[in-house]
């Protein structure tokens, strides 16, 4: 994320105004399931609105709950944005976040309300642009933008790497099984069913998902850890576009992905060389499926995969409302996008 310009669009948002926002408060407890944040928060918002903190008020045009919006900053008092959904409090928001997803079936989706002349509009995405109907509908509305691409204003991974110090040793995960990939969009024109259905006649993978071998939400960690390898395979190929596939099923897992996405020098500007499998390493699925067999039997050369765990560790959630806040105060002071569909290919 880079830091272009400075914060003056920022507005004041004063006290008063808080006795507005009973149903954030409501939706900050709720999302962190805990009675006693309201009370907390309840007695503590007069204290913690001092007339000079310059707060944010962001509107989430729809709330995505199964996006990492749920993930509320601890500390919202200091320095920090606050988060509604209710429309009513359009004129006053400094930002409105709008997921792609939810409005691209009509513009009628879209605010239909006059829009206060500071207030920046931000188009939020995590899906690829084969997926992002419409796009057209967005031309010349937004300010930011914020997506899994790297070039975004703000840009959202489904996951990154962190440096850790080495004080805790990582070990790889005991190892039972061989492949495993889970899909629950199954489309046989796609590139990666076609060459899963290649892919199979040469070793074995064990498939979860819809009318398969299922994966429950909270054990995919542990079901997928008994594997030595997965197969990250995205559902269209775009630049950046590498999700939680890659992440949460097989780094967070501890397996080996085998990556099918853009090209692996993208992947490299991400995770290191030797972390990964990419099918474009190999000129047929054969010699894919000839290679894991290999690395299967030989642990010295498979461990090589897991050499980079020394230094660094993934991650897949941190408090991303933090994140949307400071680059928000980052933003430049003016900023209109012309056409998003030229940029979101
Ligand atoms: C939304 O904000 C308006 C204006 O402040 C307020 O009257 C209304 O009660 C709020 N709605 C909810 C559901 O909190
Ligand atoms: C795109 O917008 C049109 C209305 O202008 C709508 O009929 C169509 O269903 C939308 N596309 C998708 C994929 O929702
Ligand atoms: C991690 O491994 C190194 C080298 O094998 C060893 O010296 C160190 O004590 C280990 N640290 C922990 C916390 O186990
Ligand atoms: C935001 O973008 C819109 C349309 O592109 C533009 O009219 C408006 O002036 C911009 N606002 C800011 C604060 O940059």
């Amino acid at each position: 994320m880079e830091s272009i310009g400075q914060p003056s669009f920022l507005r004041k948002i004063y006290f008063f105004f808080i006795l507005q926002i009973t149903l954030l408060i409501v939706l900050f407890a709720f999302f962190r399931g805990s009675k006693n944040l309201v009370q907390e928060t309840d007695r503590s918002i007069e204290s913690l609105l001092k007339p000079d903190d310059p707060l944010i008020l962001i509107l989430l045009w729809t709330f995505p709950g199964h996006l990492p919006f749920i993930k509320c900053p601890h500390h919202f008092d200091t320095n920090g944005c606050i988060f509604t959904t209710n429309r009513s409090l359009f004129s006053l928001a400094d930002a409105v976040f709008i997921h792609h997803r939810d409005v691209y079936k009509s513009r009628n989706n879209l605010p239909q309300i006059k829009r206060p002349a500071n207030q920046y509009w931000i188009w939020f995405d995590l899906e690829s642009p084969t997926h992002s109907p419409n796009l057209t509908f967005m031309d010349k509305l937004f300010n930011l933008t914020m997506s899994y691409r790297a070039d975004s204003d703000i840009f959202i991974p489904y996951g990154w790497l962190e440096k850790h110090d080495g004080s805790q040793n990582f070990s790889i995960p005991v190892k039972t099984k061989l492949v495993a990939w889970a899909v629950s969009n199954w489309k046989p024109h796609y590139r990666r069913v076609q060459y899963y259905e290649e892919l199979k006649k040469h070793i074995h993978i064990d498939r979860y998902g819809r009318n398969q071998m299922s994966l429950p939400r909270g054990k995919h960690t542990e079901i997928l850890s008994t594997y030595k390898f997965y197969l990250a395979f995205e559902n269209s190929i775009h630049e950046d576009y590498i999700t939680e596939k890659l992440w949460d099923k097989a780094l967070i897992s501890g397996t080996v992905p085998v990556v099918m996405g853009p090209p692996r020098e993208n992947y490299e500007r991400f995770i290191p060389p030797d972390s990964f499998i990419h099918v474009d390493d190999f000129s047929t699925a054969q010699k894919l499926a000839a290679y894991l067999m290999e690395l299967d039997k030989d642990d010295k050369r498979y461990q090589q995969y897991f050499k980079w765990r020394s230094r660094y560790r993934p991650v897949v959630s941190i408090s991303w409302m933090v994140l949307y806040c400071q680059a928000l105060k980052e933003a430049p002071s003016y900023r209109a996008i012309s056409s998003i569909a030229k940029w979101y290919k």
